[in-house]
């Protein structure tokens, strides 16, 4: 199937007209009926789905493989799958993913010993390729790869699980990557992974991140429409409010 394409935007200065999306994760979404709770958040405002792929090695939880991406992509052909794998070995599978819809692929920087070579991968099967570090890795152990990838996703918890507390040391690290990306002139994307919601979105959007992933704030309560729609408001209010 043909990948859909979005470009990076050209980087803003914090705090001025910038390019907010929401990432619903489904990992909290109710996976009896996984493509009615997808849709009902892209409704409330999410512009990408978060897809979460973990294998009970890399991270202590197992969730969902290519044929799960491959049925959604077929309830839902239009929107970005923003495939995050939190697995060992994950140049094995890239392929598989690629092929079951994935448009943008992203692998942990602590799981991959090639990870200049991961990434090319990445873009050989068609998709944007992006890394991801853990709470305890410094964003300088990315230095060499900022101009190779599409977006660079901060986790905000340890990985594994959701519904986990903000770990407030991310906000330094978004910050850090949106200084570099205006000092170097690149074009990646920050997102950011890990207890967003009402309560962070508004620090999380003032240090930098423009890629929002939330799942227990979208899906853990009420309406999911109603979570989303408001969940984006407050993080496009909070590009308004400050610099
Ligand atoms: C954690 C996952 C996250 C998780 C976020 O390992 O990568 O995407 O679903 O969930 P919340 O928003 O509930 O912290
Ligand atoms: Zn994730």
């Amino acid at each position: 199937m043909p990948k859909t394409r979005t470009l990076a935007r050209a980087p803003s200065p914090k705090g001025t007209s910038r390019n907010i999306e929401l990432a619903p994760s489904i990992l909290s979404a109710d996976f009896a009926q996984l493509a009615a709770d997808a849709k009902a958040a892209l409704e409330g405002g999410g512009t990408l789905l978060h897809v979460d792929v973990m294998d009970g090695h890399f991270v202590p939880n197992i969730t969902i493989g290519p044929p799960v991406v491959a049925s959604l992509r077929k309830a839902l052909p239009d929107v970005i799958f923003d495939c995050h794998l939190m697995i060992e070995r994950p140049d094995e599978f890239i392929p598989a993913f690629a092929e079951a819809g994935a448009n943008w692929i992203s692998v942990h920087q602590e799981a991959c010993v090639h990870l200049d070579r991961t990434l090319h991968l990445i873009e050989s099967q068609g998709c944007r390729p992006a890394v991801v570090i853990n709470p305890a890795t410094p964003v300088e152990m990315l230095d060499e790869v900022l101009e190779i990838v599409h977006h660079v996703l901060v986790m905000s918890v340890n990985p594994g699980f959701g519904g986990q507390r903000f770990i407030r040391g991310a906000l330094r690290k978004i910050d850090a990557l949106a200084r570099t990306r205006q000092a170097r002139g690149l074009r990646y994307r920050i997102e950011v992974d890990g207890g967003v919601g009402l309560d962070t979105v508004t620090d999380v959007v003032r240090a930098g991140a423009d890629l929002l992933v939330a799942g227990n704030a979208v899906f853990g309560h009420g309406d999911i429409r109603e979570n989303a729609k408001r969940l984006l408001q407050a993080a496009r209010s909070a590009t308004l409010t400050r610099t």
